[in-house]
């Protein structure tokens, strides 16, 4: 289906989704702006919206457009994920394109094409190749987010370095970034660009109860959009990470910027289920992608976390020696995990923290009492992977350095997955977390290591845009607040992060969040730290479930986990890939519920997690197949328990259920329940 047609100015284009839920309107308004305009079942979502550019070179204004054409197609199709929440996508769309030219006379050309799903709108802009506009540098993007009302939002202060705060739910015209980040003493780095600016993905729910996320896809080439919000007008507007030189990006055309996406639905299930950030990344470029593996792993980790052990070899404490690593290994091939991180197994970590050394780590040194060799000749015999890890303490044009050598080096000891860090200011100096030149080192590493078939897990990274399709190999990332900071010393988390998350930062992509604690108290090894976990031991299962990710890390020390080997067995079981996933219940800030089917197997996991609040919820069957008995092993809260103070009371229970079984689990207070569902033989027959 391809329509051409002219349009004289202000002529509107209307294109409705295929289910007719979403509206999209596209016109020119009387400066010559190209603006959009998005219902929901008749219901005004986005107000007529702004779109155009600022470029720095050469020095124009792009925001009044001829329209040259109108052209729209539409698509159906169906893509297996190499790995993912469930086993096949259906991808189906409209699509509009708008040539434009600027009406100012330059002779540029863009063009604006839209993507009506029917759970959201997506946009990019398109330079064309074109005679008159080679080489240029973006100093602004002028797209704008009209919005209806002073909608209840899910927001994290705008920063170009750091995505790990709490998040706050306020109206729109209450938000306050700089007044919310000053509540934060344990993030050590923030670049905060004002009081009005948020990041994405941004949650927002209107008093009608429609949820809106704002977010993009296929982030490449670009610096992250975060949002400024004028709050007078209630008009959200892209706000680029600038550079070092306070340019947004230096491009070529042809040139395709990332995605703009809005999803929406009334019903915070479906929200949760949306594809469409997905939909909008390209396919996979790994065409054997066989060697990429989700994966269930431990961690010679927390240790230094909470002071047991150190990163560092000097001072006598340090965690990474042959011979604690050995312990690890047999733990992790005892209780089937596929592999063992190890930090601070290489020479620089008396250095790292600082912001201004560049040359700390090489990433192929260990220190002495690591004795890689032997370590992973015993890892491979006990059918266990070593992961690596590269912290590049910001240090990223020394890691760009040492990526090859380093990467073979990995794979010369049997190792394929990296877990990378980049704590602290980057090098070279002046670059943020989150612009273009950082977008682009990330492409760097995920170019090179599918290039060697490394698998990537990154931390302090630029959030997720559903860049997984295209490159299954980097498999998650941290890019938010992780359970780690619990054991940081002033916030910590809330009981409701873990129901926020799914509905902000995760919709862009898998995180690394390291569920799984079972020790509450942090002061274990060190009596002076106040640090805690703030959840109950059953939702620290449930989040195996809630939190989707490829790679899960058990997050506790093996000694814990022996403390509760009967609640362990739920972590032994739950997979980390799915053929299917439904989405419960859900309400953003109080609770979610979801189950998922294994991959390639019958059973199901189930996972239901809760704020502060105790509260019931119900797991309705009826997803499973008919005719068949399950057994349901529940892992819940004990009556008595509750996050604060007694986190670690649990109970569990075994029932045989069916597809027509209602079930009601009590949460404790910042609690949860985790269920292990597995098929029996059918109803009259043997299996
Ligand atoms: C921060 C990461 O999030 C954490 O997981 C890691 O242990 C430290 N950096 C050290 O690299
Ligand atoms: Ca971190």
């Amino acid at each position: 289906m391809a329509i051409a047609v002219s349009v004289t100015a202000q002529e509107k284009t209307v294109m409705h989704s295929k289910n007719s839920a979403i509206s999209l309107v596209v016109q020119n308004n009387e400066a010559g702006n190209v603006q959009y305009s998005i219902t929901y079942n008749g219901e005004p979502v986005i107000l007529p919206s702004g779109t155009g550019f600022v470029f720095n070179k050469p020095s124009l204004r792009l925001d009044s457009f001829e329209t040259i054409g109108i052209d729209s197609s539409a698509n159906d199709e169906t893509w297996e994920p190499v790995w993912g929440e469930v086993k096949s996508i259906r991808n189906s769309y409209k699509e509009l394109t708008y040539a434009m030219a600027d009406k100012k006379g330059s002779g540029i050309r863009v063009n604006l094409i839209f993507r009506v799903f029917d759970d959201g709108v997506g946009f990019r802009y398109e330079f064309p190749q074109q005679e008159k506009l080679g080489h240029f540098i973006i100093g602004d993007e002028l797209t704008g987010f009209q919005l209806t009302a002073d909608h209840t939002a899910f927001w994290i202060p705008g920063d170009y370095d750091s995505n790990e705060y709490l998040y706050n739910t306020t109206r729109l015209s209450a938000v306050d970034a700089t007044k919310a980040a000053a509540k934060e003493p344990d993030i050590a780095l923030k670049s905060l660009y004002g009081p009005d600016a948020v990041q994405t993905p941004l949650l927002l729910k209107t008093d009608k109860g429609i949820y809106i996320n704002i977010h993009e896809a296929a982030l490449v080439n670009y610096p992250v959009m975060q949002l400024n919000l004028d709050k007078a007008h209630l008009l959200l507007s892209s706000h680029l990470v600038p550079d070092a030189a306070g340019n947004k990006a230096y491009l070529q055309t042809p040139f395709k910027t990332p995605w703009r996406t809005i999803i929406v639905s009334n019903k915070a299930t479906d929200l949760l289920a949306s594809k469409m950030i997905l939909n909008l990344n390209e396919p996979s470029v790994i065409s054997d992608p066989s060697w990429i593996k989700p994966q269930k792993f431990i961690g010679m980790w927390w240790e230094m976390h909470v002071g047991k052990a150190t990163w560092p070899k000097a001072g006598g404490k340090h965690g990474a020696n042959t011979g604690n690593v050995m312990k690890y290994i047999d733990f992790a091939a005892a209780n089937g995990f596929d592999g063992v991180l190890v930090e601070g197994w290489n020479e620089g970590w008396e250095d790292w923290f600082g912001n201004w050394k560049e040359n700390v780590f090489d990433f192929v040194t260990p220190y002495p009492d690591y004795n890689i060799d032997s370590l992973s000749a015993y890892a491979k015999k006990k059918g266990v992977r070593l992961i690596m890890h590269h912290e590049t303490s910001g240090s990223v044009t020394n890691y760009e350095r040492h990526m090859d050598t380093a990467y073979r080096f990995m794979l010369e000891h049997g190792i394929n997955t990296v877990k990378t860090g980049y704590v602290g200011r980057i090098i070279p100096r002046g670059e943020y977390h989150d612009g273009q030149w950082m977008v682009n080192h990330f492409q760097r590493v995920t170019d090179k290591t599918a290039h060697y078939k490394i698998m990537v897990d990154s931390h302090e990274s630029v959030r997720p845009t559903g860049l997984h399709r295209t490159y299954p190999n980097w498999l998650a990332s941290e890019a938010a607040r992780g359970n780690e900071f619990n054991n940081a010393p002033a916030l910590g988390l809330r009981p409701e992060h873990e129901t926020i998350l799914p509905f902000t930062r995760l919709m862009g992509g898998p995180m690394d969040y390291t569920p799984g604690y079972f020790h509450f108290q942090l002061n274990q090894f060190d009596s002076t730290r106040k640090t805690r976990i703030r959840t109950t031991l059953a939702k620290q299962l449930a989040l195996f479930v809630t939190m989707y990710s490829p790679l899960q890390m058990a997050g506790d020390l093996p000694e814990n986990y022996e403390q509760f080997p009967d609640a362990f067995q739920f972590i032994k079981d739950v997979p980390v890939d799915w053929d299917d996933t439904k989405i419960l219940s859900a309400e953003p800030g109080d609770y979610v519920v979801i189950a998922r089917k294994a991959k390639g197997r019958a059973d199901w996991f189930a996972g239901a997690v809760t704020d502060e609040n105790s509260r019931s919820v119900e797991f309705d069957f009826n997803f499973l197949d008919p005719g068949y008995n399950y057994q349901a092993i529940i892992y819940k809260d004990a009556e008595n328990a509750n996050w604060e103070t007694n986190p670690a009371a649990y109970a569990i229970e075994k029932k045989t259920v069916t597809n027509k079984t209602k079930l009601s689990v009590k949460l404790a207070k910042g609690g949860g329940a985790a269920i292990a569902l597995t098929r029996l033989a059918s109803q009259g027959k043997r299996r």
